[in-house]
């Protein structure tokens, strides 16, 4: 069985139906903090297959000691955290606390239960600005302009010293470029709160009529057309990479890094462009500086997980845009569930105590 931490948001449900679809049996466990079961009754659906689920969060270690105790876990998929840049910016401790202590905490309880099969959920930020593109593994990490990229990059070295501590610990720290999409049958698919950070999600909500334009930050950059690039990948794709991960880590020890990106770039206009070739209509966009932290240009040089997983990813541009509009045209409110007001901002559910106690 493979223990799926933040399982129920937006890649980690992806992921959690590429594991059923393989035969894995699954436990999820998170604290819907930011997403919906509905997307895991969805998951079920697809899959013909259920999922065990705990409502609970990744911080509470009576809760994971239980967890282990109760389920034969193999391996853990970890992508229980927060996520929003700016949010980080106003509650840095918040997203220390979650990323980085949710992180230790796991790693403790996995210890003493024996389990030393970890797949993290890093992030293409660790690179910082960095001046070499494509960006290989072997690239610096750079210095994260906010706290959430340095508490990728902190529970990155939190890994990497605690495998060299301990031979036993196999951990794919998986960088992930820029994922965007959802699956193909239009069920589940990104579901943000409130106004969307990323440039994908808030071009879905402009075409839905949720927004009025896109801003796009910056024309001004050293790039083909003047706006920023980035490596967008199918989440899907992104999900079937975990699981090549899941695997290598039964023939491999220590820490390996693996970049998850398509290795090719694409600008704000040509993302623009393609999305109002899928919806068949202008998307409205105005142009405005530069987004604070931003950088120019960002994508992956591919060739580790290709030579190493056995992993490329295979969805281009047009099916990316065209299943992420498929998903928001059928969900215009994506799960249709106020997550601020359930989300779990005390750990101890019903659930949980029940499990922990
Ligand atoms: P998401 O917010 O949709 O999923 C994260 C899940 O973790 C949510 O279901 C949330 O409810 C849960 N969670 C948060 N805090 C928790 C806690 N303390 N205990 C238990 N569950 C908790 O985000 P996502 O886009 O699916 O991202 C998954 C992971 O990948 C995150 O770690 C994120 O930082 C990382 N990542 C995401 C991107 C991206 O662009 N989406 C890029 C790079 C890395
Ligand atoms: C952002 C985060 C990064 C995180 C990543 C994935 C910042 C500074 N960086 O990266 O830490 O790992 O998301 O979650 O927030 N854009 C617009 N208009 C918009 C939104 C974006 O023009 O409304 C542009 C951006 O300037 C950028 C591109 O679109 O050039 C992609 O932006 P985004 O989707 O936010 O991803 P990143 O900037 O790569």
């Amino acid at each position: 069985m493979i223990l799926v931490t933040g399982g129920a948001g937006y890649i980690g449900s992806h992921a959690v139906l590429e594991l059923l679809q393989a035969g894995h049996e699954v436990l999820v466990l998170d604290n819907l903090c930011n997403s919906s079961k509905v997307a895991l009754d969805r998951v079920e659906h697809l899959a013909g297959r259920t999922v065990q689920f705990v409502k609970g969060d990744v911080r509470n270690r009576s809760l994971l000691n239980a967890l282990f105790a109760s389920y034969p876990i193999e391996a853990v998929l970890h992508f229980a955290g927060l996520k929003a840049v700016g949010e980080s910016v106003r509650e840095p401790l918040r997203y220390y606390e979650t990323n980085v202590s949710g992180s230790i905490a796991l790693c403790q309880a996995m210890a003493e239960a024996g389990i030393f099969k970890l797949v993290f959920s890093s992030s293409a930020t660790v690179y910082g600005d960095s001046p070499r593109m494509p960006i290989t593994e072997n690239c610096p990490t750079g210095i994260p302009t906010n706290p959430y990229g340095q508490s990728k990059l902190m529970a990155e070295n939190v890994l990497r010293g605690l495998a060299e501590s301990d031979p036993r610990w196999s951990i794919a720290l998986l960088r992930y470029f820029n994922p965007i999409g959802a699956h193909e049958s239009g069920l589940i698919g990104e579901d943000p709160n409130g106004i969307p950070n990323n440039l994908l999600p808030y071009m879905l909500q402009v075409a839905i009529g949720r927004r009025k334009h896109l801003s796009v930050y910056g024309a001004d950059y050293p790039t083909p057309d003047g706006t920023g690039v980035r490596d967008y990948i199918h989440v899907v794709d992104l999900a079937k990479g975990h699981l090549k991960a899941l695997e290598r880590l039964s023939l491999v020890h220590g820490v390996s890094t693996w970049n998850l990106g398509t290795g090719r770039g694409y600008s704000v206009r040509q993302m623009v462009t393609a999305f109002e070739e899928v919806i068949g209509r202008p998307l409205p966009h105005i142009y405005k500086a530069r987004r604070p932290g931003d950088i120019a240009q960002c994508w992956s040089d591919t060739t580790k997980a290709r030579d190493e997983l056995g992993w490329e990813a295979k969805k281009g541009l047009l099916t990316m845009l065209t299943d992420a509009w498929r998903w928001q045209s059928r969900n215009p409110q994506g799960y249709g569930v106020d997550k601020a007001a359930t989300a779990t901002k005390k750990a101890d559910t019903a659930t949980e105590t029940a499990l922990a106690s």
